[in-house]
């Protein structure tokens, strides 16, 4: 397939099937890390920049800003490096150095802000300086993805409807809640065309979307601010994930699969471990991988580093029994 821009390979038809990883039900994974911009941030960026353009905020000479700790910024670097605009994200501490250096080297400049907001987070902080900025340059356009309805529009015409069409009938669907936007486009569609499908919002405990403010420390998935764009519809179940589980559902996958998955798919993962067994027998379930693990080597997949922040992290040391057990 020849495609004109690196913007469009978008992949969203990529799933892989997981044997084995629930008992008596049939697991698929939504693998969103194969294109580009190496997430399925690369769709919601495309909408963000087509809807401003549409609506007329964004023209020729326009710069983009947005608050990002990682893949928005990474695919927004691909979508306005091919459309010619310039953009700045902002992003923390939080982020990957590899996302940072991407973006840069995709022609994006990167302002990184370090003070905590009062939710122990940097979100907050990261918004201050785009208004305090907006106010500075009247060429400065801010597509917002926790406000922006194009977010969750994006996964509603593209993200959800590759699902149904690519896996059929499903009787679960996972799905991690960072903006919300993949969450709140999935649960339009499927309630539209899917009604029986369950679906379950994973978020990580310390996330304020669903929970109460902890530290948290794997990037992509969870809020220090609940989004705009959520909307608790009462169409979904909701899980708190621990990152501990998260990183120990990582390792796992790459261990008995060969799919190196990003710290978000691991709390994903578990909770489809979590709450597949009472879903019933022959259950067709389905999960949203958001990345790879590539970005996340010297974190997620670091000994040293998990060591440091997870006391309670026990399960490194019996993975090889799980593994062999199954
Ligand atoms: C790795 C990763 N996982 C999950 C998500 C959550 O997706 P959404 O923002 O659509 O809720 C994101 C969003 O940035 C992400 O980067």
């Amino acid at each position: 397939m020849i495609y004109e821009r690196a913007a469009d390979i978008v992949l969203d038809d990529v799933f892989l099937h997981l044997p084995g990883f629930v008992d008596d039900a049939r697991v698929f994974l939504k693998l969103e890390g194969l294109n580009p911009a190496g997430s399925v941030k690369l769709k919601t960026a495309l909408a963000l920049v087509e809807d401003a353009e549409k609506s007329g905020a964004l023209r020729p000479g326009s710069r983009v800003i947005e608050s990002s700790s990682g893949n928005l910024g990474v695919a927004l670097a691909v979508v306005c490096a091919a459309k010619g605009y310039p953009l700045t994200v902002v992003s923390d501490p939080h982020a990957t150095r590899q996302s940072i250096r991407m973006m840069e080297s995709l022609g994006a400049e990167v302002v990184e802000v370090t003070q905590r907001d009062a939710n122990g987070g940097y979100l907050q902080t990261r918004i201050e300086h785009i208004r305090r900025r907006l106010t500075e340059q009247a060429d400065l356009v801010w597509l917002n993805q926790y406000a922006n309805p194009a977010n969750a529009s994006a996964h509603r015409d593209w993200t959800a409807r590759a699902l149904h069409e690519g896996l059929g009938h499903i009787d679960a669907l996972f799905i991690g809640a960072g903006t919300t936007g993949t969450l709140m486009g999935c649960v339009e569609y499927f309630a539209r065309h899917s009604p029986h499908t369950r679906i379950i919002a994973v978020d990580s405990v310390g996330s304020v979307t669903f929970g109460r403010a902890a530290p948290r420390f794997i990037p992509g998935l969870g809020s220090s601010r609940r989004p705009e764009i959520y909307r608790d519809t009462g169409a979904f179940d909701k899980v708190l994930i621990e990152e501990a589980d998260a990183i120990t559902m990582c390792r796992l996958v790459a261990a008995r699969y060969g799919l190196l998955p990003g710290g978000s798919t691991g709390t994903v993962l578990a909770a489809v471990r979590q709450l597949g067994p009472a879903l019933p027998s022959g259950a067709r379930i389905a999960a949203i991988s958001p990345d790879m693990g590539d970005k996340y080597l010297d974190t997620v997949y670091s000994d040293p580093w998990v060591a440091d922040r997870y006391t309670e992290y026990a399960e490194l040391a019996s993975l090889d029994t799980t593994l062999s057990a199954r």
